[in-house]
């Protein structure tokens, strides 16, 4: 209402307040905005959470053309980065590989800087990587059609985490992405916002700073 202060989120007892910095800034790629149903449910329930930024990387660069020192800049500001997007090919989506070939770049993310220090710029960052999939649980193990566990589909991405100095947090899947009724849809999402807000509640905590100290 004009006039008066908006009234503060409060996710499961936490209160910050919306002009928090950012917390968290989340990645998405999906190269089928329109078509897309899970992703889009998922991205509309962590939309407007408190400390949490959204890079649409197909709405930013639809050319490819990656400004990786724009990129860089908002991982710079976040404690936690998020990676969503529908698993294609057990892998990213196109965009999301050359967004980690652009932006996790020598002399910032890894190796040494002109003058031979060190760079190191996502050290002691949490990556937690959300991916969806057409899968169902059962197939992503030895016995199922997909032969490897989800866990170890992660693994290039835990491993550039790791090579990059970043803490790697449990992966949030969401199996059967194709096939979920819209009861089971709106369990995701808020299964998603969940995670989201637990993440918020740990950063706010360790990094006091970061959020909740605007609380008003
Ligand atoms: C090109 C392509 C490749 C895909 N590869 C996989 C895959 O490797 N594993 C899997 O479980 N699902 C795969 N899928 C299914 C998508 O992951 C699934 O449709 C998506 O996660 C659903 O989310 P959305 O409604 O946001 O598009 C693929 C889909 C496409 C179009």
């Amino acid at each position: 209402m004009p006039g008066q202060a908006s009234p503060v989120p409060v996710w499961s007892g936490l209160a910050v307040s919306e002009s928090s910095n950012t917390m968290i800034t989340l990645i998405y790629a999906h190269p089928y905005p329109k078509h897309s149903r899970t992703g889009k449910a998922l991205l509309h329930a962590a939309h407007g959470l408190p400390g949490v930024h959204v890079r649409n990387l197909y709405d930013l660069y639809p050319d490819f053309h990656i400004d990786a020192k724009e990129e860089q800049a908002h991982l710079h500001k976040a404690h936690t980065i998020v990676l969503q997007h529908p698993l294609y090919w057990y892998h990213t989506p196109a965009l999301l590989s050359l967004w980690f070939e652009k932006v996790l770049a020598y002399g910032w993310a890894y190796g040494h800087d002109s003058q031979g220090a060190i760079t190191e710029a996502l050290k002691g960052k949490r990556l937690l990587w959300a991916a969806t999939a057409g899968g169902e649980e059962d197939a992503y193990q030895a016995a199922g059609y997909n032969h490897f566990p989800i866990s170890q589909i992660a693994t290039p991405i835990q491993q550039t985490a790791l090579f990059c100095g970043m803490e790697w947090l449990p992966p949030h899947t969401v199996f059967g992405a194709r096939k979920l009724d819209d009861a089971e849809l709106l369990q995701a999402a808020e299964g998603y916002r969940d995670r989201l807000v637990a993440e918020i509640q740990h950063l706010t905590t360790q990094h006091p700073s970061a959020g909740a100290s605007d609380a008003r």
